[in-house]
């Protein structure tokens, strides 16, 4: 049945920055598939709080802090999950930041170092982590949570928007890499969605009134309305994908230059 093949059922799944908005989304779709989810985010006592709420609804989850950007801390999350589970199945690349808004010439080093180290060197470093379990156990779903920002640029966001582009082109790389083994690499691109990291703009009168002129649906999206994507790159159902970029933004990207 095709139904059959979104079912997630004794699969095991890693989200980074899960303790809310998208990432715990993903997961609680996930979860609701059937997919064990490993909830993982800076702060242990944050992933615990959802991996408890997870837990009392009936579904299967486990928390397990992880600030990405340390190399200690991404190792210990692997080990731990395979300590506990004995295997990876799906790797959600979703912790992101941005710290600097404005122009390029005037980004500090320190911010432009932490944006890359959070949004794409982690992705590199834990998707190296996961590749052999997952080549070893005869495929894998990794999905890397970029953004529209990767596909245009922006007046304020410009350490981000380098970022949330190399995340696009390293799951194309990915893709190709290692297809051989079964393994697929997506990305999603999230237009504006309503949760903490996007507070500083949405709140930004100026851009609210550009965002809905240019949205064709004229709203932002929950974080919820990003866990069904997730969901399907994870599971069989998307079995033939990989190396797509796929972007869920109410129409944003396709703003009418004139008019
Ligand atoms: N919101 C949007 O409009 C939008 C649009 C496009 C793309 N995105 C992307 O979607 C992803 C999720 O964003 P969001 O809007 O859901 O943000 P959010 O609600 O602020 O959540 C961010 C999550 O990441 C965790 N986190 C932050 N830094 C981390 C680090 N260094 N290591 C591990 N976890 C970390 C946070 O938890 P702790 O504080 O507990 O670590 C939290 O769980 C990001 O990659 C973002 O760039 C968002």
């Amino acid at each position: 049945m095709i139904k059959e093949k979104f079912n997630l059922s004794g699969k095991v799944a890693i989200i980074t920055g899960a303790s809310k908005g998208i990432g715990e989304a993903m997961a609680r779709g996930m979860a609701e598939f059937g997919a064990t989810v490993v909830v993982s985010s800076r702060k242990q006592a944050a992933v615990d709080a959802v991996a408890e709420q997870f837990q009392s609804e009936g579904l299967s989850a486990t928390g397990i802090e992880c600030h990405v950007a340390k190399a200690e801390h991404r190792e210990a999350l692997v080990e731990k999950v395979m300590a506990k589970y004995g295997r990876i199945d799906i790797l959600i690349n979703n912790a992101g930041t941005n710290p600097y808004f404005g122009p390029i010439h005037k980004m500090p080093v320190a911010a432009y170092q932490k944006t890359m180290d959070v949004n794409i060197n982690s992705a590199i470093a834990l998707s190296n982590l996961v590749y052999p379990i997952m080549k070893k156990q005869g495929g894998g779903s990794i999905i890397h949570i970029s953004s529209i920002e990767g596909l245009h640029p922006s007046k304020m966001m410009r350490a981000y928007n380098l970022s949330k582009t190399a995340l696009i082109v390293l799951g194309k790389n990915q893709a190709i890499e290692w297809g051989k083994d079964n393994i697929r690499v997506n990305t999603i691109c999230p237009g504006y969605v309503r949760t903490k990291l996007s507070e500083a703009l949405l709140s930004n009168e100026t851009l609210v009134k550009d965002f809905k002129k240019n949205c064709a649906l004229g709203r932002y999206s929950t974080p919820d309305e990003m866990a069904g994507l997730a969901v399907f790159l994870a599971s069989d159902a998307s079995s033939y994908m990989t190396g797509s970029t796929i972007v869920n933004d109410g129409g944003l990207l396709h703003a009418p230059l004139f008019g």
